[in-house]
């Protein structure tokens, strides 16, 4: 009879015996916050194609939180998500809860000094200390060979790689492109809390962010079509947003 896949593990203790046992195998790993889309099928499809086993997390994690309401609010479709992993055929998924993780009471922290103080760290202070500590926690425990982000969180990948070289973590950070809707909208787990009006408006964020035009009359377009804007910026040769359509905040970016 065959197992229902993943199987899925609540305590690290449990973990930590089983991967003890994968020795030698090439471990792909695709941390998540749950609410599962086409994006997170996309990363955990990269990681099946190129690893002999695949690893997923759920955790919802209160550190990258500045906003109780945003993580209130935060979508945990858990039975929904179990299922798209099975279609998958996920190895493992690891479930902790927040005592496990965060045995030390979030006393020991990772923090980058300049760039998490940019674009969205402006507007979330604390938010790439959370990100980077429990990101940080997860690959010690998974010690996976390749981990698998996406590019619609630029700057979360660019801070997860810049914190991997400086450990001299030995795993690889694979970047795949954002997906999206094909009015355009990037995939993300937020988008389902918007209302219909502001669902049917989104698409223009990622319409302004592609057009070419300077980022003063992106952000001048954006809050002329009902956005609040925290910042429209170029990077390197990027442009990355971050908006507001009600109390739901969206970011993307693009490649100029
Ligand atoms: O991108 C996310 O879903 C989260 O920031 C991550 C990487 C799973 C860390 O909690």
């Amino acid at each position: 009879m065959q197992l229902p896949m993943p199987q899925v593990i609540t305590q690290l203790n449990d973990w930590k015996s089983i991967r003890q046992n994968l020795t030698g195998k090439s471990i792909g790993f695709v941390p998540t916050m749950g609410a599962l889309h086409e994006g997170h099928v996309a990363l955990f499809e990269r990681s099946i194609a190129g690893n002999d086993l695949t690893v997923g997390s759920i955790f919802v994690n209160p550190a990258q939180f500045n906003n109780p309401d945003d993580l209130k609010n935060y979508p945990q479709p858990f039975e929904k998500d179990l299922e798209i992993m099975n279609r998958l055929k996920i190895d493992y998924l690891l479930f902790p809860s927040y005592d496990q993780i965060y045995a030390d009471g979030y006393v020991y922290k990772i923090t980058e000094s300049e760039f998490s103080q940019e674009l969205c760290g402006k507007y979330r202070p604390g938010h790439f200390d959370g990100v980077l500590t429990v990101v940080m926690k997860l690959f010690n425990l998974v010690r996976p060979s390749r981990a698998y982000f996406g590019e619609k969180d630029y700057q979360q990948l660019k801070l997860i790689k810049g914190m991997a070289e400086a450990f001299f973590m030995e795993l690889e950070i694979v970047s795949v492109p954002t997906i999206r809707e094909n009015d355009g909208l990037a995939l993300s787990s937020r988008n389902q809390r918007l209302s219909g009006e502001d669902r049917a408006k989104a698409p223009v964020f990622y319409q302004l962010l592609s057009s070419g035009l300077s980022t003063e009359n992106i952000k001048t377009e954006l809050a002329r079509n009902g956005f609040q804007v925290d910042y429209v910026e170029q990077y390197g040769n990027r442009i990355l947003g971050a908006v507001f359509l009600g109390k739901v905040r969206l970011i993307d970016n693009v490649e100029i």
